[in-house]
């Protein structure tokens, strides 16, 4: 079973990425099961249920959030319209919408989808390691669902290095988000969980973490606001990571990043196949 977690899609020019790359890729990638941040794909703040519908229609099964989720305000109200939106898990009781759910891929599986936020440099939130032993209480791999797919969505790579050992052979597939850098340390955990610290945003890189550079650049030098911060609009790079899923287990066998288009280095999951033609050209 074959699974693409791609990161924070940052305004339109993440949207259009996605929307421009993702079908070839999950059609001749034969993928089951797709998931997306998208808490920055509204002009880098938040997501509206048009947005999140375009990010579905484009091939994503879940659409996961993170401190972003309610900069857009209609998100407090679709999301309970909305299954296949995930907020934070450990937002606080009384919260709108799910922080977890179980999705039918593809193939049949069983997927459940989990966003969990970090508490290091961000709100404090309940504990995010106390939410996922209760969502995971009950659920066994392999058994009750075929695939567990968490999203932790983090400032500190400590946080997320540990929440991923924590449930190691608990869950199918643990990624970071946030950051929207893209970390080189995918790998199989000893006890069968695929992990990366951070698998980067899908949006313009010439950009500081996808929004135009000159007013983060003011914001450092002068400490006063000019302007509101506007996502970056060049060309934009796809960034994510696949999983190859054992279907007995629900453990992964194999993971490699996916980034396509814009500024990054190409990266193309060898257990994929061939790259779809078109979609190398760097543009
Ligand atoms: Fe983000
Ligand atoms: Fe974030």
């Amino acid at each position: 079973m074959r699974v693409l977690f791609l990161g924070d899609v940052v305004g339109r020019a993440g949207r259009t990425a996605v929307e421009d790359m993702l079908p070839a890729i999950v059609a001749e990638g034969r993928l089951d099961f797709v998931a997306i941040n998208g808490e920055n794909a509204a002009g880098g703040f938040g997501i509206t249920e048009a947005i999140c519908q375009d990010l579905l229609d484009a091939g994503a099964d879940a659409v996961t959030l993170g401190n972003h989720s309610w900069d857009q305000r209609e998100a407090l109200v679709f999301i309970e319209r909305q299954p296949r939106l995930i907020r934070p898990a450990n937002y606080p009781a009384g919260t709108p919408g799910r922080g977890a759910d179980i999705f039918t891929a593809a193939n049949g599986a069983r997927v459940l989808v989990c966003n969990l936020m970090g508490r290091i440099f961000m709100d404090p939130l309940d504990d995010p390691f106390a939410s996922i032993d209760r969502i995971l209480d009950g659920l066994t791999l392999g058994r009750d669902v075929d695939a567990i797919i968490i999203d932790v969505h983090a400032e500190a790579t400590s946080e997320k290095q540990g929440l991923a050992h924590y449930v190691d052979g608990r869950a199918s597939l643990v990624v970071g988000t946030h950051t929207h850098v893209p970390t080189a340390d995918h790998r199989v955990l000893p006890g069968g969980t695929g992990f990366m610290t951070d698998i980067g945003m899908c949006g313009a890189y010439d950009s500081v973490i996808g929004m135009d550079k000159e007013e983060p650049i003011s914001r450092f030098l002068r400490k006063i606001p000019q302007t509101r911060f506007s996502a970056a609009a060049g060309p934009a790079t796809l960034s994510g990571v696949a999983v190859e899923l054992d279907e007995a287990t629900g453990l992964a066998t194999a993971i490699e990043p996916l980034r396509i288009g814009g500024d990054l280095a190409p990266a193309w999951p060898s257990f994929l196949g061939e790259m779809p033609s078109g979609l190398d050209a760097g543009d």
